[in-house]
């Protein structure tokens, strides 16, 4: 039993060493992109959990640039970007901060377009 025993374990950490570090390398990729502000949630209805709208006139937020995206967001609020649909996203921005837009922003620049 003990030998039994003796000759499992190291495998099975070994196996486990191996799991845990294939589990950190592919974690780099997606460490380098900013984790989810808890408000994209919100977005995601509309402009999909990974940024890819599933509607055809709804824009992709992923991979835009991070200036524009806060710069459109900050347009929204302050009622300077207009039409049938901006409205709805002055309806959305009305609720967000400075911070979440800065952290917004960041977030979908970071997602592969
Ligand atoms: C109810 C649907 C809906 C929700 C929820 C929503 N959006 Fe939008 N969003 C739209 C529509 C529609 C447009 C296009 C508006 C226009 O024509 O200007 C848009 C446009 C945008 C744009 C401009 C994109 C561009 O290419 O100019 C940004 C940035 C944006 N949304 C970010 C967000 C963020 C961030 C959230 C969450 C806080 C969010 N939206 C939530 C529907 C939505």
């Amino acid at each position: 039993m003990r030998n039994i025993a003796s000759r499992i374990w190291p495998s099975t950490i070994w196996a486990g060493a191996g799991l845990a570090f294939g589990l950190a390398v592919s974690a780099v990729p997606s460490a380098q992109a900013a984790s989810a502000p808890a408000m994209a949630g919100v977005c995601a209805s509309c402009h999909g959990t990974n940024g890819i709208s599933p509607y055809p006139t709804y824009p992709n937020l992923a991979g835009q640039k991070e200036g524009y995206l806060a710069y459109a967001l900050h347009q929204y609020q302050t009622h300077q970007r207009l039409g049938q649909q901006a409205a709805i996203m002055s309806g959305v921005a009305s609720h967000l901060s400075a911070d979440d837009i800065n952290a917004l922003a960041a977030y979908y620049a970071s997602l592969s377009p």
